[in-house]
This record gives structure tokens, sequence and C-alpha cells, in this order.
């Protein structure tokens, strides 16, 4: 099949391409670099043409107000050029719980994306995901005082961004969902314990500090972030994911 990846350079949007070529697809990375841009329209009706499948793995520049724009306009371009292209399949990663935190300006705008998608009148499928272990590093930059991370207790079920998007490239290659899958991580991790144990294993000495209204995450109420009932549950653990980095960072 031939399968546009919107965001095919980004972290999951590389490993889907790659995932899908290596399964006999002809999966073709979109991003401004090679002239398609989500945002003002450009590119996308040439880039859909003879196109099965369209994914969108793109990301908002920034996670405030700004974000719920960004999602709308994007995803509305999409639908509209992938309507009048005939694409018979629109994919999009959400987050597992997304619509439990109507506090969160970046949640609200993914949401939006759902909605947009759902309303689009295209076949499709939306592959809610935890938060990816590899997110980690900048959840534990953005509320850093002096040798302290402040974060909160918020449960969250991470998981690798490989496992992620394998379950993306399935899902692509699969017939349209017209629904929702989850997929989260093998173990609940309380948000700063989480911090505590990837500051360790980066022999990092700053402290997490436990503070319920920090960050993001401190607007989460109770355990909306975890998975459903009837989540995919990936196998990798954090702590395997971390050795995993220092053996290939030590390799290098
Ligand atoms: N972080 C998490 O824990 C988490 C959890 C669940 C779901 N998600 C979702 O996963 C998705 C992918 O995230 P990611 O971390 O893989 O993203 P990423 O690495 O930041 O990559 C973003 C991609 O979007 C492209 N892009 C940016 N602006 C664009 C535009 N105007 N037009 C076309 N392409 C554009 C980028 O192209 P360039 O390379 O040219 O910049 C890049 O390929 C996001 O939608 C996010 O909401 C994230």
């Amino acid at each position: 099949m031939k399968i546009a990846v919107l965001g095919g350079t980004g972290l999951i949007g590389s490993q889907v391409v790659q995932l899908l070529r290596e399964h006999g697809h002809d999966a073709v990375p979109l991003s401004p670099s090679n002239g398609v841009d989500v945002i003002t329209g450009e590119g996308l009706d040439q880039a859909f043409k003879g196109v099965d499948v369209v994914v969108n793995l793109t990301n908002s520049p920034t996670f405030d107000e700004a974000s719920i724009d960004w999602f709308r306009t994007s995803m509305t371009n999409m639908v509209e050029a992938a309507g009048r292209e005939g694409v018979g399949h629109a994919v999009i990663l959400s987050i597992v719980g997304v619509d439990q935190v109507p506090e969160l300006d970046y949640y609200q705008a993914k949401v939006l994306q759902e909605e947009v998608l759902k309303g689009s009148g295209l076949p499709y499928s939306i592959v809610r995901a935890g938060q990816f272990f590899e997110f980690m590093k900048s959840v534990l930059s953005w509320t850093v005082d002096g040798d302290t991370v402040h974060l909160p207790a918020t449960p969250v079920q991470p998981l690798a961004s490989a496992e992620i998007s394998r379950e993306v490239a399935q899902v692509a290659a699969g017939r349209p969902l017209n629904g929702i899958v989850n997929i989260a991580g093998p173990e609940v991790f309380p948000l700063d314990e989480l911090g505590r144990i990837a500051l360790a294993a980066q022999g990092d000495t700053r402290t997490v500090v436990t503070d319920p209204a920090a960050g993001m995450f401190g607007a989460v109420k109770g355990d909306v972030l975890t998975a459903p009932a009837d989540a995919v549950i990936a196998k990798q653990t954090f702590r395997e994911f971390l050795a995993a980095q220092s053996e290939s960072a030590a390799r290098k």
C-alpha cells in the first residue's frame, strides 16, 4: 500500500516509516523539509495523490493555548485534502485519557484533533498511547528549581516509542477501526517516582520534590492517564529501556 506519513521525520514518524517499509509498503515521510506543511496546506494534495492511507504524526511546536489552533488547522487541512484525493484510511496518534483532562490546553487540542477526524467522513483509526519513555527528558526539564525538580505523583503508564510505533504501523496497514485503540506500558508509576528512576539512571544528583501542583501533569486528577481495561500492553519496562539506552550510549 502507499502510505503517507505526515510528521514522518519525527520521533514516532520516522520509526513508523521504517516499519512500514520493512513490511513492503511504500511509506512516504512528509514534513516541511520536503515541501508539505499541514498548517499552510502546502503540498498536501500533491502528496496524497494515489495514497491509500494517511498517518498523521505531526506535533505542535508548543503545548500551550496555541496548540489548540495548531491541531484544529492542521487536522482540518489534512482531512480536506485526504477527502479530495479519495484517501481510504486516516490514522492519528493521540493520548490515553486525553478527554479526561479538559484543564490542559494541549489535551483539549488533541481531543479536537480526534473530533475533526471523526467528523470528517473518512474511514479512520485513533491510536491513543501512554507517555513515551523518551518524553521524561522534557518533563524533567520543565519544573527545575536549582538542584530540585518538582513533579506531582500523577499515575502514568509510559512505554517506549518503539512499541507505540509498532502499534501505529500495524493499525495503518490494517482495516480502519472507526474507533480507538489504546496502548500503554507494562507498569504504572507515580510521575515523581518515574522522575527519580530516570535521574538515578543518568547519574543525575538532582532530587525530585513531590509537588501536586507542578507542571502540566499537576492538572491531572486521579488515574485517568492509566490504561483502560482493553488496552494493548507493551512489553518493555522503564528500567529495561534505560538499561538498553545506556548500553547503546556505551557502544558509541
Ligand atoms: N509525548 C508523548 O508522551 C505522547 C504521548 C501520546 C501521543 N503523543 C503524540 O505523538 C505525536 C508525535 O509526537 P513526536 O514526539 O513523534 O513528534 P516530533 O518528534 O516532535 O515530530 C513532529 C513531526 O511533525 C512535523 N511537523 C511539525 N510541524 C509541521 C508542519 N507544519 N507540517 C508538517 N509537518 C510538521 C515535524 O517535521 P520536521 O522534522 O520537519 O520538524 C516532525 O516530523 C504527537 O501528535 C503527540 O501528540 C505524544
